[in-house]
């Protein structure tokens, strides 16, 4: 494939794209059928053969890169995670960069060789530029390990591009100037699961933000949260931009029980996207990381005394009214100050298909007011003096893979008045596995803003409240084996579990899973936690390539509800939260120790 900086430079100089000097066409077909006729196992034989000739080149290549600093190798060796002191985890992995001339200076001489080496080279996923086209991979294959030359995460974000968010990965052909290197069987792609950036090097190892997955393991332990930086502030910007495509007046809410943590607030406040909170502590995150508490909307059936005393004390822009006995208290909480903006909550009876345990639009819902309620409520609420109803809300459920439940939603409250402002919820769906195809971020946005100005009418404010579809797809969980076991299953136990992703036990959720520097496989197996439950399995049917004690095991998209419902179930600590971005990584949040298991102890 060529790099796409390339082409651009030949089209610059306006002779298009120079052809090569000897026949690479031929050769490419050379290759081509050579490579049909060994079977993938074989093929593999020769990369692995092929493997300590690359890294010579490799190490020849780094060998004038200034920037590639240690790699940490080894630096707390084997160390179970849990007794290493937090503030050790302030180091940097970097993944080690080359530098981009020397690159492509040396491509001529290196192209020829790199159709002799059947290449584990995994492409980058398919990125598109706002919304628009799929954009083309950029790399060239080398025959040097890791001589790809990849459009990474910090030019493209230079350039205000973003990457096309919520639609699947497909394969695609792409376009070449010197000659059409067709990717062998061994090549694979990453499911689009993976934090946007994401992909394999020429080795197969992972790349996450730019940092070698199994340096960051062994540099911070395991289990760890790594999140990409760029996957974050990318969706918070794609779903910005698919508002004001389409309305003036609007507002995008974090639903922070997703992923309540400091630094995540911090990225998304800085991307302008406001915050809805379900709790007083999801509100002291939520001030802490930055929100205007006049953008902060607080939600909850079951909300205190005290949680609302702290909401109008903070200055809390909003308060979402759950039921009519709530009315009284917030009154009193307000007092003679200024009247407090409130939404009510109203439940549509309209369900999405999802977990049942994650449907609340259905009539039998503990959130919100029925739809026969909602007109005595309502009045209720536009007779206070201390509280003053600016809109209606409403939030169906999670996980939901298709759009016209949330349509029938809109349409269900219409009967309920004409209001200024209308809270939309959250719920759209996240792509958990290769096979999941949730609908794109700007196709739920218009069927969304769509529906309010036809069925609503124009002018309307319009808030939504995505929690999964922010922060799902940006972070991986990686995991160490800790044994492997062969009885009628083959089980493999890694170090953390039911304590870090109660999803999979509590949903049936499903996960993709594999060894972080080998790809593919065909072990069949069941990968399951550390945790004293048999139901304590991560991901009940996995394939991975022959898993061994000491490999580290990734999970993807496990931003949301992740750490969000982690625990200290068996005295396991939580993990680390590290962001990773243009090859740097960073502790946002420390590993726990055992001496936190005993803070809150009084006696
Ligand atoms: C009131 C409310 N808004 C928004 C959300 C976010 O939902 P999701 O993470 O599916 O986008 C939730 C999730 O439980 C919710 O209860």
């Amino acid at each position: 494939m060529i790099a796409a900086g390339n082409r651009d430079q030949a089209a610059a100089r306006g002779g298009g794209v120079q052809a090569p000097a000897y026949d690479l066409e031929a050769a490419a077909r050379a290759l081509d059928q050579r490579l049909e006729r060994r079977a993938v196992g074989a093929k593999r034989e020769a990369v692995l053969a092929q493997r300590a000739e690359q890294q010579l080149a490799s190490r020849r290549a780094d060998r004038d890169d200034a920037r590639r600093p240690d790699m940490c190798r080894g630096r707390q060796g084997d160390e179970a995670a849990h007794r290493r002191a937090a503030q050790e985890h302030g180091h940097v992995v970097r993944q080690p960069r080359r530098d981009r001339r020397d690159v492509l200076e040396r491509a001529a001489v290196e192209r020829a060789v790199a159709r002799a080496v059947p290449p584990l080279v995994e492409d980058d996923r398919r990125q598109a530029g706002g919304g628009a086209a799929p954009r083309e991979v950029a790399m060239i294959l080398l025959a040097g390990a890791g001589a790809v030359q990849h459009d990474d995460a910090a030019a493209r974000r230079r350039r205000g591009k973003h990457e096309l968010v919520g639609e699947a990965v497909v394969p695609v052909a792409h376009p070449t100037a010197y000659s059409p290197i067709r990717m062998p069987a061994t090549r694979t792609q990453l499911s689009q699961a993976y934090p946007i950036g994401s992909r394999l090097d020429v080795e197969g190892r992972l790349q996450i933000g730019g940092c070698d997955a199994v340096e960051l393991a062994r540099e911070f332990g395991t289990p760890a949260y790594i999140v990409s930086e760029d996957d974050l502030r990318a969706r918070a910007q794609t779903f910005v931009e698919a508002f004001r495509a389409r309305t003036k007046d609007f507002d995008v809410l974090f639903a922070s029980k997703a992923f309540p943590c400091t630094a995540v607030f911090r990225v998304l406040a800085q991307e302008g996207i406001a915050c809805d909170v379900a709790s007083g502590g999801e509100l002291a995150l939520a001030l802490r990381g930055g929100f205007d508490p006049a953008r902060i909307y607080l939600h909850g059936n079951a909300k205190s005394v005290d949680e609302l005393r702290f909401a109008r004390e903070s200055g809390v822009g909003h308060i979402v009214v759950d039921n009519a006995g709530e009315i009284d208290r917030l009154e009193a909480v307000a007092g003679d100050g200024p009247p407090q903006p409130v939404l009510l909550r109203v439940t549509p009876d309209v369900r999405g298909r999802t977990n049942d345990k994650i449907s609340t639009g259905q009539a039998d819902s503990k959130f919100g007011v029925s739809m026969a309620d909602a007109p005595a409520v309502i009045s209720r609420l536009q007779d206070s003096a201390q509280l003053d109803l600016v809109g209606l809300h409403m939030h169906i459920g999670s996980q939901i893979l298709e759009l016209e439940p949330f349509r029938l939603a809109i349409e269900a409250i219409a009967p309920l008045g004409d209001f200024g402002t209308y809270n939309l919820g959250g719920g759209l769906g996240v792509a958990y596995t290769a096979d999941q195809e949730p609908p794109r971020i700007a196709d739920y946005v218009a069927a969304k803003v769509d529906t309010v100005n036809r069925v609503l009418g124009p002018g309307k404010r319009i808030l939504d409240e995505p929690g999964r579809a922010l922060v799902a797809n940006s972070t991986v969980t990686l995991y160490t084996v800790q044994s492997v076991k062969r009885n009628v299953s083959t089980w493999v136990a890694v170090d953390g579990g039911m304590s870090d992703n109660l999803r999979p036990m509590l949903y049936g959720s499903v996960y993709e899973a594999q060894v972080a520097d080998r790809f593919g496989g065909d072990t069949h197996a069941r990968l399951t936690g550390k945790h004293c439950e048999s139901g304590d399995v991560i991901v009940r049917d996995v394939q991975l390539d022959d898993p061994r004690v000491g490999d580290v095991i990734v999970t993807p998209a496990t931003g949301a509800y992740g750490h969000a419902l982690a625990n200290n179930y068996n005295g396991v600590p939580r993990p680390p939260v590290i962001f990773v971005a243009q090859g740097d990584a960073r502790v946002v949040v420390r590993r726990e120790t055992y001496d936190d298991l005993f803070a809150r102890d009084v006696d």
